[in-house]
């Protein structure tokens, strides 16, 4: 079976389709289109909601066509049945009715696709609205069956890729732009939060400190590559939150600790360089810290790191290294790097593990602060 997933809970457009294998319930992802806003946001030093919400009302539909027409291009014709190029007379009354007369969007599903996945939250609402209200109107007009899935549990999936995936229990480390945090994933349907952020995500500090070592948008992609020419024991930043037993995360206090470094300087090349380098080892020694920290609490099977920030090289590297030296065997996740920043693959892999969890599209709501 094949499920279209689609994401748009913060500022990028995604839309993909992953199969599932009926006999070996293997997963392969067929198609994973994004449309990045970045250049949008570029100028702001960070993201406009209400921008963002526009760019996703232009391309949610090229986004889920392309997706779409990835898979069929590379299938034969005889796959390809009447309804991929039929409109489907549900919706001729609905406002896409027009787009369906002139051509632009072809509402009926191709009919191999079986299932609508999309993010219910959380994100930024606006943003949200209009990848659901997409994926409700789809699957009213092809009858299809659709199942919300929290985006946070899309970036845990985004390791659950056959062949290799995880054992339970497994730790996960999810480190975004929007979220940190550690919870342990004991099964499909148990995933209990360990700690959170109380305070920035890590991928925020990454984008508010690259603005004021003005670094460019987005801040961790320009950080990482400054970094590669600095010396990372040039500053010491503080390394908050280590010496607790809990499992929480503050980012805030490192933030402002850059802030007045950066304050009695010039910022030439070198320093800043060297504050990036000296920055991202900081949120390396915490993240990996408080992570080998629950590590030893919970002694699980698989340590996973997913999440924007698990695109940092150093990241995935200092945070292997740190799982081979546990005393105990424990097998290391990282996400592809396609699937690191938002996508909707991750989404589509997620469904795919949840599939009882499906329901119709009078179900699907959208909602900002929802929680794992
Ligand atoms: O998961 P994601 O795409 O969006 C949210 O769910 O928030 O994460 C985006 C975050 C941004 O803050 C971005 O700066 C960060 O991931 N990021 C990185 C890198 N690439 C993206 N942070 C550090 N190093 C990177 N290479
Ligand atoms: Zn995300």
């Amino acid at each position: 079976m094949n499920i279209l997933a689609i994401e748009t809970s913060c500022d990028e457009t995604a839309a993909a389709v992953v199969e599932i294998d009926r006999t070996s319930h293997n997963i392969k992802i067929l198609s994973n289109v994004v449309a990045s806003q970045v250049e949008i946001h570029k100028k702001f030093g960070g993201i406009f909601p209400e921008y963002a919400s526009r760019a996703h009302c232009e391309k949610i539909i090229p986004v889920v066509e392309e997706a779409l027409s990835e898979v069929h291009a590379t299938q034969s014709k005889s796959r390809r049945r009447g309804a991929w190029f039929k409109p489907s007379r549900a919706l001729r009354t609905d406002f896409l009715a027009g787009k369906i007369e002139s051509g632009i969007f072809d509402v009926a599903a191709p009919s191999d696709i079986d299932l609508i996945a999309v993010t219910t939250g959380p994100g930024l609402i606006g943003s949200l609205l209009v990848g659901i209200n997409f994926a409700k109107t789809y699957a009213y007009a092809n009858n299809l069956p659709i199942l919300g899935i929290n985006h946070l549990t899309g970036h845990i999936y985004s390791n659950f890729i056959t062949p290799s995936l995880p054992h339970f229990s497994a730790l996960i480390l999810i480190v975004s732009g929007g979220h940190t945090g550690l919870v342990l994933m004991k099964s499909h349907d148990k995933i209990i939060p360990l700690g959170e952020t109380l305070d920035d995500a890590a991928g925020e500090a990454f984008d508010k400190v690259a603005k004021l070592l003005e670094l460019g948008y987005p801040g961790g992609p320009a950080i990482s590559k400054a970094a590669e020419n600095g010396n990372s024991k040039a500053y010491d930043f503080p390394r908050s939150m280590l010496d607790r037993k809990d499992f929480d995360f503050s980012f805030s206090g490192l933030k402002t600790a850059v802030l007045y470094e950066s304050k009695k300087h010039k910022l030439t090349d070198k320093i800043k360089t060297n504050m990036a380098a000296s920055f991202q080892q900081t949120v390396c020694d915490i993240l990996v810290g408080k992570t080998i920290q629950a590590a030893y609490e919970y002694h699980p099977k698989s340590i996973c790191l997913c999440g924007g920030v698990s695109a940092n090289k150093e990241l995935r590297q200092q945070l292997k290294k740190a799982v081979a030296g546990l005393p105990w065997k424990t097998s290391y996740f990282v996400p592809p790097m396609t699937l690191t920043t938002d996508n909707a693959a991750m989404i589509g892999v997620a469904a795919a593990y949840h599939l009882d969890e499906k329901t119709t599209w009078q179900n699907i709501n959208a909602e900002a602060n929802l929680k794992l």
